[in-house]
């Protein structure tokens, strides 16, 4: 054996609430190595207790050793703020490699910095494409991956998407989902809460329900699209009750719209829930109703039917399981699209290849003993 090597310093940087679950099962197993000094900025882009604490709390995250509190802004505003917040801080850590995770505004800056100073970046979730130039996180994705060193792949499409625009297949690394692993662990701790807390009380009320999750600007923010969206889950809570927990984008909106729920007792609009209440209220649904990168994986494997209103998606595999199904944000359509769920008996949860749990040992094997995934 060779002399003791000291440890390589690895930072991850996370901002934003689907940055959480990528982030927990890798920082636990490289808490275990004890050749490596893992270091957490969060950036701040979110900010309230339910959006971020709370994530790190169900997740077992460890407190960031910095935190850059960004905040909202325009894009360029808070991609420059995270800019140049953390680039004093990669100067100081000095670290061997950067992990950025998604495709949010605090992903792209991060992978600038790094690679900018000639720090090795890996992207954790590498590939995806939606190829829809419209979505902030598409150019994120894209840009993201041109400047990675290390691109950890979810899926087969999402490697060959990237060896089509050329990226090197030594830098590309399929180990799996890791957003699977973060459900994989907390699955038990969801059924056994069962019912606790608000979000458990509304789920365990009377009569099967639907979970909708809407914030994409291209459905929020628009209000003759918003309207659609509304009046067609109105429509639904008559067939089912629609537990709806608002994200801090869309509450402005429907605050703007001075919207409520026409049937209370039917639809609930609910504050942000936690990651494990989430879960909890996922699996007792009939089914979901959302835009939502994170939420379409989840049902996938879950097996729970989900409707994603949107255009298209960066994760076509959950459409190609059959699970998920993409709908216009018209009223008739999604009406249409969700009648038809009803009527339709339970599929058994597809099996994916490498959402498994055990992604982040994978990204751990290449990045710490030089291990290839092909
Ligand atoms: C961001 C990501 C999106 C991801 C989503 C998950 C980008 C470009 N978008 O969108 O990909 O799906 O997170 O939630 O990075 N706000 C609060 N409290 C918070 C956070 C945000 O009130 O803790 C409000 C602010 O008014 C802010 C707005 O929500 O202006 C939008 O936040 P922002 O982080 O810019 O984008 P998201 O819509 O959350």
């Amino acid at each position: 054996m060779g002399g003791r090597r000291a440890p390589s310093t690895i930072l991850s940087v996370v901002g934003a609430r689907p940055n959480f679950m990528k982030l927990a099962p890798l920082a636990r197993q490289l808490a275990r190595r004890a050749d490596v000094r893992h270091l957490i900025v969060h950036t701040g882009q979110h900010y309230d207790p339910e959006m971020s604490d709370a994530f790190l709390r169900d997740l077992a995250i460890p407190r960031p050793d910095c935190n850059l509190a960004v905040g909202a802004g325009s894009h360029a505003q808070q991609t420059a703020a995270v800019m140049q917040r953390l680039e004093p801080v990669c100067l100081e850590a000095r670290p061997d490699v950067v992990l950025v995770y998604g495709d949010v505004n605090s992903t792209l800056a991060a992978a600038l910095v790094a690679a900018k100073l000639g720090i090795r970046v890996g992207h954790v979730e590498a590939g995806l494409r939606s190829r829809d130039w419209s979505m902030p996180e598409e150019i994120n994705r894209v840009v993201t991956d041109r400047l990675s060193d290390l691109l950890f792949t979810p899926s087969r499409d999402a490697g060959d998407n990237l060896l089509a625009e050329g990226i090197p297949r030594e830098r590309v690394h399929f180990v799996g989902n890791i957003m699977i692993d973060s459900l994989v662990a907390l699955l038990p701790e969801a059924r056994r809460r069962n019912g606790a807390g608000p979000a458990g009380a509304a789920g365990a009320a009377a009569g099967p329900y639907v979970v909708v999750t809407l914030h994409r600007p291209a459905n929020v923010d628009d209000a003759a699209t918003l309207r659609q969206l509304l009046d067609a889950l109105a429509e639904l809570s008559g067939d089912r009750r629609i537990l709806f927990p608002v994200h801090p984008r869309t509450r402005a909106r429907l605050q703007g719209m001075a919207w409520t729920p026409p049937r209370p007792d039917r639809f609930a609009l609910l504050d942000p829930v936690s990651y494990v209440d989430m879960l909890q209220l996922v699996l007792g649904s009939d089914a979901v109703i959302t835009d939502s990168g994170g939420l379409q994986e989840e049902t996938t494997y879950l097996g729970i039917p989900c409707l994603t209103v949107r255009p298209n998606t960066e994760r076509p595999i959950t459409c190609s399981a059959g699970t998920n199904r993409l709908v216009a944000a018209r009223r008739d359509a999604l009406c249409e699209a969700a009648r038809q769920l009803w009527g339709r008996r339970r599929m058994p949860p597809p099996t994916i290849e490498r959402w498994d749990g055990n992604t982040a040992a994978r990204i751990v094997a290449v990045l710490c003993d030089g291990a290839s995934m092909d």
